[in-house]
């Protein structure tokens, strides 16, 4: 099993070799290498990215494999063609790995079992990001120096994230407890029984704080009247970050809403770790890569 689709299904000690192995390379950094020379990986980004399409291009060159990327919106999609025949079609042309970004909850899946070539999610629907994770978690190690008995608060759009599911899967595996805090329109009912819903007061007391964007895209119906309200009622302000404790950490996936999901001023304060965490993107991704090719 090379595909990488999600963190529920991988065991604690696949997750910890991730890690390691990204540990590994973010302590011997190269620019360049040939470790996978000659190796063809395609980046399939069906839904928009600036984070993960980057850092696995970066990630994928610093390996030292070849790299094409496939965007949607100048490709046959355009034309109607499925994501189904997009994937078939790179995979007759001979690549060896693909990083898959797309919107549909549950194709991925299906996908795997009709291709050959290993598939990375790199985000699919509100189903998984499970690099995402993996950086987090390792952003969280790093910090701490061990994932068990850390007690992670996600607060956010809970409904909509697949940073929160993988998150939640791959903590509960190490050790870490995971709470949630949402408004009621944005929480996940069938996460409750992995992760309790708390208040932001309790939220605040977590070592991890992990604020999530809101999605205002994949929201149908407005759920606060405006970005100031939801700030008020669940944005990591200044004066709420101050009740948070010394040893604290705040994370953010991004793209970041500065001024409704967390303050501005909040952002490269420093407990922050939001653009470390991008740093991260990068060894985890070489790890991801490297274990799809091995
Ligand atoms: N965190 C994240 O997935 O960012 P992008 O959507 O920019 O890749």
């Amino acid at each position: 099993e090379k595909h990488l689709l999600g963190t529920k299904h991988l065991s604690a000690q696949e997750l910890t070799n991730i890690l390691d192995r990204a540990a590994y390379w973010e302590q011997h950094p190269v620019k360049v290498s040939n470790h996978l020379q000659g190796r063809f990986v395609a980046n399939m980004f069906f839904e928009n990215s600036t984070r993960t399409r980057f850092s696995f291009e970066v990630a994928e060159k610093r390996l030292g494999a070849e790299v094409l990327n496939f965007s949607a919106a100048v490709s046959s999609v355009e034309k109607g063609e499925s994501i189904y025949d997009t994937v078939k079609t790179l995979e007759s042309m001979g690549i060896d790995a693909g990083v898959i970004r797309m919107k549909p909850n549950g194709l991925l899946a299906q996908l795997a079992e009709k291709v050959k070539v290993p598939l990375i999610n790199a985000g699919d629907g509100n189903n998984e990001h499970p690099t995402q994770a993996l950086l987090d978690l390792y952003t969280m190690r790093k910090h701490f120096g061990h994932l068990s008995g850390l007690h992670v608060a996600i607060i956010g759009d809970i409904l909509h994230s697949r940073v929160a599911r993988s998150n939640l899967w791959a903590l509960r595996s190490l050790g870490a407890k995971v709470s949630f805090c949402a408004p009621s329109g944005m929480q996940a009912p069938e996460l409750a029984e992995y992760a309790p819903y708390i208040s932001m007061d309790e939220a605040l007391k977590a070592d991890v704080v992990m604020m999530l964007r809101v999605q205002l895209e994949r929201h149908e119906g407005a759920l606060f009247s405006s970005a100031a309200d939801y700030r008020a009622a669940y944005g990591l302000t200044v004066e709420r970050s101050e009740r948070m404790a010394r040893h604290a950490i705040i994370m953010h996936p991004a793209p970041v809403n500065r001024n409704v999901e967390i303050d501005d001023e909040l952002v490269e304060c420093p407990k922050s770790k939001i653009f470390e965490q991008m740093g991260h993107g990068v060894p985890i991704r070489m790890a991801v890569i490297e274990r799809a090719l091995s």
